[in-house]
């Protein structure tokens, strides 16, 4: 399975803050956001991953993230020109996604929770249809929402509805077969002249092959697309670091996932001894 993480846009609603770079190369707490979504994809335990930047940032996701191989993955990287909506990362992916299943992340997307390995395992290990996480929010009007019947089975999807039919918010981790690039191509611009994800979504719902699956309360999933919410995110991964926990550290999911060896690890991280999360990994490896 592949994995496409979309970096582009230009985050204008975090102005001036983004400026002068991508937000989603903008610290939350210790580590780039990039990191974040990156650390989802390879829980995954997918290792081939695109990453979809826009073109002023190109250059600063490569020199951050280079080519995956210290964390044992291999990374690639390619353009978003103009803001065509999100489903349009498969048109950009297709050459990349060579009729694969694939996940697809959005680059301000931060889920953390007890099991969430487990069930993004699950996602990927289907072999037929498209997967969505929900979420319950207080505020759904502001994402696409899903509306569930009694039997927990999804019934509808709505992007950014005035009248929510439901408080579950569709967060941006997306898991689909390998038909995802044909329904892309079945896809109009929106009114605000996008592809829209959950336009996507709803033709796998209408053919009957959507599972969306709800993360459980307690479970913290963060967009974080506002300077709250990136506040908000900065202050969890801080106080789980207090905890010991430190959160999206990709070299020690590699290590996990046998992605890597000690030896490379503690190789790279010796470089930096006095910088406490390089300082992490070398613990790791001892
Ligand atoms: C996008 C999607 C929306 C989804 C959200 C999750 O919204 O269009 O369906 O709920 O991401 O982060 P955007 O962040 O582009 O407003």
């Amino acid at each position: 399975m592949k994995g496409i993480i979309l970096a582009g846009g230009a985050g204008t609603r975090l102005y001036p803050a983004s400026l002068a770079i991508s937000k989603i190369l903008l610290p939350v707490y210790d580590k780039p956001m990039i990191y974040y979504p990156l650390a989802t994809l390879l829980s995954a335990g997918i290792r081939d991953v695109l990453v979809i930047t826009n073109p002023e940032d190109h250059e600063n996701f490569k020199r951050v993230l280079g080519d995956g191989s210290r964390w044992g993955v291999q990374l690639s990287y390619t353009v978003q020109y103009e803001k065509r909506g999100i489903a349009d990362a498969f048109l950009l992916g297709e050459t990349f996604l060579a009729g694969q299943p694939c996940a697809l992340i959005l680059g301000d997307n931060i889920f953390y929770g007890n099991g969430w390995e487990k069930l993004l395992l699950q996602a990927a290990a289907r072999r037929e249809g498209a997967t969505v996480f929900a979420c319950e929010v207080d505020d759904p009007c502001r994402f696409g929402v899903v509306e569930f019947d009694a039997k927990g089975k999804a019934v509808s999807l709505e992007e950014k509805p005035a009248a929510p039919k439901s408080r579950f918010a569709v967060t941006g981790l997306y898991f689909y077969d390998e038909r995802v690039v044909q329904y892309a191509r079945r896809l109009t611009p929106s009114a605000r002249g996008e592809l829209e994800i959950t336009d996507l979504n709803k033709l796998y719902l209408q053919d009957g092959l959507l599972h969306a699956a709800r993360l459980e309360r307690g479970f913290v999933w963060m967009d974080a697309g506002t300077h709250q919410s990136m506040l908000q995110a900065a202050n969890f991964v801080r106080s789980m670091h207090l905890q010991g926990t430190e959160i999206a550290c990709l070299e020690e999911i590699a290590l996990r996932k046998g992605f890597v060896t000690k030896e490379t690890l503690r190789k790279n991280a010796a470089q930096w001894p006095d910088n406490p999360y390089y300082r992490h990994i070398l613990e790791l490896t001892r």
